[in-house]
């Protein structure tokens, strides 16, 4: 079986935590966009493991880890993480770790781009500071580096040649920055290359022949479905598909080869950065909540904004990924609350919007329509069956199925692996 694991929100919806499960009756996992502005955090026993490129089933014996064409590398970053679990005792072998040799490379003028993008935008997108966006930026322009040219100098010469002689140009002359150096980069870079090159193949091919002889594939999303590119709240978005669409491209696994798509939701509503949030909470329930869940940002420890359940996204999502099950994460952070609302609809000048709006506008001034419901005021954390939760507590996870049109099959109620109900 062939499964897709996306985010129905904004990210950060836990999907880490269900991947660490679901990998482990999967031969092989992969990650098909996004690069290290994601993290993913893992806990075993008393071990926390963030994990930004890797996918997390690196943890599991056995396994093998694919890092797909539709990511972006920053090899610096791959390479710093593949110590740190070497010193952890995990093994990071080629047989273990596949890298797609398609995939795009994140060059110092991205991370640097994408600060000074940052400073001259009169509305702030709040990202990550990884280059991520310029990285994307040049695949699409099509003066991208890609993983198999750091394995050839003189491809990657060329290109690292025209692409300083326009860079350094808007460097200079529009940001009034110092030139990049050819020589220290193209040095860099060929070393990173020779560091990595036992991992790069072309990962479609070996893909679509593991499952052709019957091995399960699982595709790890990073962010969320209202991050994407194309879906999100544009422009405060991520530069890739993180819906289900980008498993497929982001792989070169074809869609008829997909059996399944497993959503992740947080029990509440949390988002990075910048950008329309109809069910933020006002500051006290924002700080409350953020701290009994940890909401901080996993790459870049920035608070999250956090607010209700918002079924009017969540509905979207599950329309744009095809969703079959979902798993809500997170549920007891909500243990202590004696009111529980789920935004169920959006009102913007005396009109109602039951489904999400496109206009930037609506969706940034609309007011969100609550239902409120009892909450359940008990511990949640030692539950390991969906009829020993408390009433008020299933009553919650009911109506959330019932309002977003998809089944609840996982109900997390702690960060630990073992702390999940599977109904
Ligand atoms: P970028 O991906 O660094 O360009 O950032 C664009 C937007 O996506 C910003 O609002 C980030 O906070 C957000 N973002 C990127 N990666 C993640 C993630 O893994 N979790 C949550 N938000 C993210």
């Amino acid at each position: 079986m062939n499964i897709v694991v996306v985010g129905a929100q904004w990210g950060d919806e836990g999907k880490g935590k269900l991947i660490d499960i679901l990998s482990k009756d999967s031969d092989i996992t992969v990650r098909y966009q996004g690069g290290n502005n994601a993290g993913h955090t893992v806990v075993v026993g008393k071990q926390v493991y963030v994990f930004h490129l890797i996918p997390s089933a690196i943890l599991h014996k056995g396994k093998t880890c694919v890092i797909g064409n539709g990511a972006v590398i920053d090899p610096k970053a791959l390479l710093d993480e593949i110590a740190g679990l070497k010193k952890r005792k995990i093994e990071v072998t080629s047989r273990k770790l596949k890298i797609s040799g398609l995939a795009h490379v994140v060059m110092p003028y991205h991370r640097i781009l994408d600060g000074l993008r940052e400073s001259k935008r009169k509305n702030k997108i709040g990202t990550t500071g990884r280059g991520i966006g310029p990285c994307y930026a040049d695949k699409v322009t099509r003066c991208g580096i890609r993983m198999v040219d750091l394995l050839n100098p003189r491809i990657l010469k060329e290109k690292l040649e025209d692409n300083l002689r326009e860079k350094n140009e808007i460097f200079s002359k529009v940001y009034g920055q110092h030139d990049f150096a050819f020589g220290d980069i193209y040095k860099e870079y060929l070393g990173y290359g020779q560091q990595l090159k036992a991992y790069v193949c072309d990962a479609a091919l070996f893909l679509n022949r593991e499952i052709d002889r019957k091995q399960s594939v699982l595709f790890e999303g990073a962010q969320g479905t209202f991050l994407d590119i194309d879906f999100g709240t544009y422009p405060f978005v991520t530069s890739s598909n993180s819906i289900v669409g980008g498993a497929s491209s982001g792989t070169g696994v074809p869609p008829t080869k997909i059996d399944k798509v497993i959503a992740c939701v947080k029990a509440y509503t949390t988002r990075v950065g910048e950008g329309p949030f109809p069910s933020e909470f006002a500051d006290r329930l924002k700080d409350e909540i953020r701290n009994k869940g940890q909401e901080f940002g996993a790459t870049t420890g920035r608070p999250r904004r956090c607010g209700w359940f918002d079924a009017v996204l969540v509905r979207y999502s599950v329309i744009l990924n095809g969703i079959s099950e979902l798993a809500v994460m997170k549920l007891d952070v909500l243990d202590d609350l004696p009111k529980l609302k789920i935004c169920t609809a959006y009102r913007h000048r005396g009109k109602i919007y039951k489904d999400f709006p496109m206009d930037f506008e609506v969706l940034n001034r609309a007011e969100p329509i609550y239902e409120e419901l009892d909450g359940w005021q008990t511990a949640t954390n030692g539950i390991r069956k969906f009829q020993a939760l408390p009433p008020n507590a299933r009553r919650y996870v009911d109506r959330v199925e019932e309002l977003v049109g998809a089944r609840i099959k996982y109900i997390s109620i702690g960060s630990k692996r073992d702390e999940i109900i599977v109904r």
